[in-house]
């Protein structure tokens, strides 16, 4: 751990540790909230002083030079140096909290930032864009986060790492800790997460356990593992994940050429990834890289709604966990470990939090599928989320929005496979939907046909299919 270059602070009651004296569960001692780090020149840190950076001594600021920034991190694309050709590392002089030499990646990041365009248009948007975080190496977001806090875990020496996790979490610490030598606990609901996620956690060769409970369940037992064994906790109340899950609102940036949209959706589970981006851009503003920030909105399913219904009552005292229950299984979380970070940056940036339902998220997934980009179904919350911003003049015409895609379509295939044989709603929760509602999903929905060996067949179906025949003899 490169400790001489930050602090962690606590969210709560503001308190300055430095990075050596966190608890294992990365609670504040005083007051039990969580830390976020901070640098000598983030906003509100204390400085100038002597070195090292430590709570009673900071060090100067050093304010890092944008114009000198954006020109070194596009240098860095073109080289060979695996630091340098990751996404996140590319950026690590915003993120210094390990040395070189420790650094555990796969090269995450980079990746690409799709036009919308029919969505787009069904939407009366004039342009829409989704940065699709599937694309890292572990198909999804998670492993922006993880190279920088499993790199930290190696700094520190741990010979374990653990986390509770919906699955993707758990699928990236055991890649990142297989390629580290490191050995690595998963604890996942039974039953509740998608089989594509779990078979990674098992190639990687992670210690894979099934617990019989939920998420929060999960996240429960951790927190007493942590506490009785030296296992380093990867689960996103680390603040080091954090970091790295900021760094994809600096590559957003640079992909539009500093231009800031107006909006960025994000999914909502447990509430970190919003947070994290809700640094990033802050730390852009503050820095002097661009003058405003997007507006921030969270989408959270109907059934794992506690933020939404929080927001609802009003937004005061503490928030009521909820028995979390969707088919988006990423995000079936009841008790969020970061709603108030996020709470925050959705207030600071003047976003919503929404909630869709089943039916909405099934229909959202199958569009941005049919856009030939595909997702998860906790990512397509996005997407169903915006159609309720801009309905009511939310998300304006004029408008840019960022669809933030979690997680790659092939994580959850058999949710894709069922949606599309129209398995996986029930008749109840299609009873709600309009006409024009169900006609969409008749028109996106991809059965598999079995049919005979015979090109006669396959024709037949073809011209059934097309208005002019295609058979020409
Ligand atoms: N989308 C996907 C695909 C996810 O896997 C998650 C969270 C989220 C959205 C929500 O992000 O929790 O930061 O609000 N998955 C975690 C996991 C909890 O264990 O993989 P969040």
């Amino acid at each position: 751990m490169n400790v001489s270059t930050h602090l962690l602070r606590c969210t709560g009651c503001g308190q300055r540790i430095n990075p050596g004296e966190a608890q294992s569960n990365f609670r504040c001692r005083v007051c039990s909230d969580l830390f976020e780090v901070e640098y000598p020149w983030s906003e509100g840190a204390e400085g100038p002083a002597q070195e090292p950076y430590s709570a009673s001594r900071p060090v100067p600021r050093n304010r890092p030079n944008p114009g000198a920034l954006k020109y070194l991190w596009q240098e860095r694309r073109t080289s060979t140096l695996s630091i340098d050709q990751s996404g996140v590392w590319r950026f690590r002089d915003l993120l210094p909290i390990v040395t070189e030499d420790r650094v555990v990646t796969l090269r995450e990041g980079n990746t690409p930032l799709y036009e919308m365009p029919r969505a787009a248009e069904s939407l009366g948007m004039n342009w829409l864009l989704a940065k699709h975080q599937g694309m890292n190496p572990t198909g999804s977001f998670k492993d922006t986060g993880m190279t920088a806090a499993l790199s930290v875990a190696v700094a520190a020496g741990f010979e374990w790492v653990a986390c509770a996790s919906t699955g993707n979490t758990s699928a990236a610490m055991a890649a990142y800790a297989a390629r580290a030598g490191l050995r690595s606990l998963v604890l996942i609901p039974e039953g509740k997460i998608a089989w594509g996620k779990l078979s990674q956690a098992m190639d990687y060769g992670s210690t894979t356990v099934q617990l019989r409970t939920d998420f929060d369940g999960c996240v429960r037992v951790l927190a007493k593992i942590v506490e009785r064994a030296p296992v380093y906790l990867l689960n996103s109340v680390n603040p080091y994940r954090l970091e790295g899950q900021k760094t994809p609102a600096f590559e957003m940036l640079e992909q539009l050429e500093w231009q800031v949209p107006h909006h960025l959706i994000v999914p909502g589970g447990n509430l970190a990834n919003v947070s994290a981006l809700g640094k990033g851009f802050a730390e852009m503003k503050q820095l002097g890289f661009i003058r405003r920030v997007p507006k921030m909105s969270v989408i959270q399913a109907e059934g794992a709604n506690p933020l939404y219904r929080w927001l609802q009552n009003g937004g005061h005292g503490q928030l009521e966990p909820v028995v979390a229950d969707t088919r988006a299984s990423a995000i079936r979380i009841g008790n969020p470990a970061s709603w108030k970070k996020a709470a925050r940056v959705i207030a600071s940036t003047g976003g919503w939090c929404e909630q869709v339902n089943e039916r909405e998220i099934a229909l959202s997934k199958a569009e941005i599928g049919a856009e030939g980009i595909g997702c998860e179904p906790a990512s397509a919350v996005t997407l169903a989320g915006l159609k309720k911003l801009a309905a009511d003049g939310r998300v304006g015409r004029e408008e840019t929005a960022v669809l933030l895609l979690t997680g790659h379509t092939l994580k959850d295939f058999e949710y894709t496979i069922q949606y599309h044989r129209g398995e996986l709603l029930t008749e109840a929760e299609m009873a709600g939907a309009s006409k024009a509602e169900l006609a969409r999903h008749a028109a996106l929905r991809c059965e598999p046909l079995v049919l005979d060996a015979k090109a006669d067949a396959v024709l037949s179906v073809l011209d059934k299919m097309t208005a002019r025949p295609v058979q020409t003899a």
